[in-house]
């Protein structure tokens, strides 16, 4: 926008101040038909409109002043003229946003192919898992989280792996180095199931509790088809007055329905673990073969599913430090804890855990 500066007027009838304000229409007219940003908008409007330095200010103080009384009123006419079409170019710059150069520079080739934006899906660890937990909100378990970086006190002995103990053995840790100046309880691990937020909700609430726990967990496992050293678990607790054996097996029963079908069978076979007492490994009939027996199932017609028990009455000694409303003598419960891969596969028919780790689209797309 290079506008001259407003001359002086030396001749004031009608012919001479026509051509003057047509002169300034002219440049106005110009000026705003080059804006293209709204610096460019606003720029003209203080050029224009300017309180103190706009070109109309300056017209009104110059010629106005400069003007004989008899051509004061023709000249005033011609001003708000002018001004209001200054205005006007104002509001249609506004209006209208940018000018043709950035219109141009915007311009779409409607003839060039799109961006495809692929719609994300659930990781079929998380739909799995949010399918076991919905099973059990269904039957009004809440859920719980705990961290995946777990001291030695609530990952093995408060679940009544006391220090040295050979059980630890059957889940071999991954540490975090550089701790040995602590005591043994504060050191830091990858907790290696989900079973210590077991003792941490029952440290946050007293009985009743039916929680389910989703969670990653971490074991010094080496890689084959079936085991990854992180992998993911369901764990589950219920505490109240009278919970027997028999409340687990319905409970865990009808889980498994759910999870793969009403004809499905459960049996209940006598197992380890430090933190129930009896415990349990629940075998469910085999899915792909109905129970007759076939490769997946080994020729027994069952499947491994997952880890339950009776809660040992150790562990709610370590609960009651905090919460003494865990008396065994009180209270009984149940918990049970199962691997999500090992569910997803059997599910989705998949015969490699690492499938789930890889980030292969064209095995998560399967998925969507
Ligand atoms: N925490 C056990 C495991 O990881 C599973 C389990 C949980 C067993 C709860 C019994 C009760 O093997």
């Amino acid at each position: 926008m290079t506008n001259e500066a407003i001359p002086n007027l030396t001749a004031f009838d009608d012919t001479a101040l026509d051509k003057a304000f047509a002169a300034l229409e002219a440049q106005a007219r110009e000026s705003a038909a080059g804006l293209d940003s709204e610096a460019d908008v606003e720029a003209f409007r203080l050029e224009w409109l300017g309180r103190k330095q706009g070109r109309l200010n300056e017209v009104s103080g110059r010629w106005l002043k400069a003007a004989p009384p008899e051509a004061k009123k023709a000249l005033g006419v011609r001003f708000n003229a002018l001004k209001e079409v200054v205005e006007g170019l104002l509001d249609a710059a506004l209006a209208g946003g940018p000018g043709d150069a950035a219109l141009k520079a915007e311009a779409i080739d409607i003839t060039l192919p799109g961006t495809r934006r692929l719609t994300g899906a659930e990781h079929p660890i998380t739909r799995t898992m949010n399918e076991i937990v919905g099973v059990f909100a269904a039957l009004g378990y809440s859920v719980g989280v705990g961290p995946e970086v777990e001291t030695d006190y609530y990952n093995f002995e408060s679940m009544n792996f006391p220090p040295g103990h050979p059980a630890r053995d059957t889940q071999d840790t991954l540490v975090v180095a550089g701790q040995d100046r602590k005591p043994l309880r504060d050191r830091l691990l990858l907790r290696t199931h989900t079973s210590p937020v077991q003792m941490r909700t029952m440290e946050q609430q007293p009985p009743p509790v039916r929680i389910v726990i989703p969670g990653k967990v971490h074991r010094n496992d080496a890689a084959d088809a079936t085991h990854s050293p992180i992998f993911h678990q369901v764990e589950g607790l219920c505490v109240d007055a009278n919970i027997t054996f028999s409340d687990l097996k319905g409970t865990l029963d009808h889980a498994m329905k759910a999870l793969f079908g009403s004809a499905v069978k459960t049996r209940f076979f006598p197992s380890f673990f430090p933190f129930t007492e009896p415990s349990a490994d629940v075998q469910i009939s085999c899915i792909f073969c109905g129970g007759k027996g076939c490769r997946k199932c080994k020729q027994s017609g069952w499947i491994e599913l997952l880890g339950c028990g009776m809660v040992d009455p150790a562990v709610f000694a370590f609960a009651a430090e905090k919460q003494p409303a865990y008396d065994a003598k009180q209270i009984s419960g149940f918990a049970f804890g199962m691997g999500v891969e090992r569910i997803a596969m059997m599910k989705y028919g998949i015969s490699e855990i690492g499938s789930f780790f890889a980030g292969d689209m064209r095995f998560l797309s399967q998925f969507v």
